[in-house]
């Protein structure tokens, strides 16, 4: 089984509240579970960035679903690459809502998401955090 993990940013396009990011990890969780997929997903207000990690095959899938998810717009992949474990492993799709201005306490959460991801995809998730 070829593992794959792709890292995008995106806009969202209309109103995306906090409880329209729960809702969404939600249905994230129980589609990602069913294609064993896991990842992370953080979200300031006005941007995502997701990270997607799983069959090659199933991440493509999952990553056309959510092309076509009119929710967003302007998607970005920043990192696409083979891999040979995950960086999320136990989760399904763990997700946060961060401040513009992230306190010590959000960045603290980020950081327990990505306790086992290499350091490059850490450094990405924080930058995103600070913009
Ligand atoms: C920011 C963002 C992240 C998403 N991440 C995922 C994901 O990890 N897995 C997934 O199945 N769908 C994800 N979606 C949702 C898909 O775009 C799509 O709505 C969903 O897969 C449809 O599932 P359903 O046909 O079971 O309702 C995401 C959507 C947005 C806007």
């Amino acid at each position: 089984m070829n593992l794959k993990s792709i890292i995008y940013i995106s806009t969202k396009v209309h109103n995306f509240s906090k409880d329209d990011l729960e809702a969404l990890l939600a249905r994230c969780e129980e589609n990602n579970r069913a294609s064993n997929i896991t990842g992370c997903l953080i979200y300031n207000g006005m941007n995502f960035m997701q990270l997607i990690e799983g069959d090659e095959e199933a991440i493509d899938a999952c990553m056309a679903r959510i092309l076509k998810d009119d929710r967003h717009s302007g998607i970005v992949t920043i990192r696409e690459k083979n891999i040979d474990s995950r960086e999320c492993p136990e989760w399904g799709m763990a997700g946060r809502h961060v401040s513009a201005q992230p306190d010590t306490d959000e960045r603290a959460q980020i950081a327990e998401m990505l306790e086992n991801a290499a350091s490059d995809t850490r450094r990405l998730f924080d930058s995103f955090s600070s913009l």
